[in-house]
């Protein structure tokens, strides 16, 4: 795997047949200092997490599960809500670029194939008090079909690489792949470049669609217009007005899906 990553500015690699979480063993070598760059990656998790606390499985050999720690430079620490989109953007990128797939973000940055989640992201920032340490991308992709959870174990359907391109994949090349993105991405992030290729891969644009927000009970609905300068993604409610959702902990399902 060195040898594949040796091309990028990956400073420091990190490989375990099974870990806890790789987000949590990014997080601690950053606490200790590791450089930006540094990539630990794991074949199972035990501890694995998703977005709102939910567990996240990784099937031994069946997926990729790996975490980026990364020192974000000072315009980066005035744009750090697009770390999360990155990643998402990244592996979206890779798969439509490099395997021809049909590849799309459901706002704000889980990767669907055929409409169905393939990838999720979970992007955790380190403090020391008000000081920014680091930025950790944790990103999990479905890679082979035993590793797609059942639909009634998770909120929106699952799918997984394998599926929708009929045949094996290298996860190491696909690794590559997404990080080899990733990196050109972060050199525009949060620019309108960036923002341009975040709405052109958005998925259910036009569509009638449902997303809960934090407090409780709150949502809003409407069709998905496009994504703002901020990251929000702009819906039209039924009763004509434009309203902008932000980023955070919400959940975003088109309306016909029971997910
Ligand atoms: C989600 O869709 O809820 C986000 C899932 C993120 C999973 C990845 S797998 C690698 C990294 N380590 C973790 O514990 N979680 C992320």
């Amino acid at each position: 795997m060195q040898a594949a990553l040796a091309d990028l500015p990956i400073t420091k690699i990190e490989t375990y047949t099974e870990i806890g979480s790789t987000n949590d063993r990014a997080q601690a070598l950053l606490e200790q200092g590791a450089p930006d760059g540094t990539l630990v990656v794991s074949e199972a998790q035990t501890q694995g997490r998703g977005r709102l606390g939910r567990h996240w499985v990784t099937t031994p050999g069946a997926a990729l599960a790996f975490s980026l720690a990364l020192r974000p430079d000072p315009a980066e620490r005035s744009r750090l809500a697009f770390f999360a989109p990155l990643a998402g953007l990244a592996v979206c990128q890779a798969l439509v670029n490099d395997y021809g797939l049909k590849a799309q973000v459901k706002w704000p940055n889980d990767v669907l194939l055929d409409r169905r989640k393939a990838c999720g992201v979970l992007v955790e920032a380190a403090w020391v008090g008000s000081q920014l340490h680091g930025v950790v991308l944790g990103v999990g992709v479905n890679v082979a079909s035993s590793s797609v959870p059942p639909d009634r174990e998770v909120m929106f359907p699952a799918t997984c690489v394998e599926s929708a391109l009929g045949r094996a994949v290298d996860r190491v090349d696909l690794l590559v792949n997404i990080l080899r993105q990733l990196f050109e991405l972060r050199s525009i992030l949060g620019t309108g470049p960036f923002l341009q290729l975040w709405q052109e891969r958005l998925a259910f644009r036009g569509e009638e669609v449902h997303v809960d927000l934090l407090g409780p009970g709150q949502s809003v609905s409407g069709k998905v217009v496009g994504i703002d300068r901020h990251g929000n993604l702009l819906l039209r409610t039924q009763a004509g007005k434009e309203e902008s959702v932000a980023a955070g902990d919400v959940h975003l399902r088109p309306l016909e899906s029971k997910g």
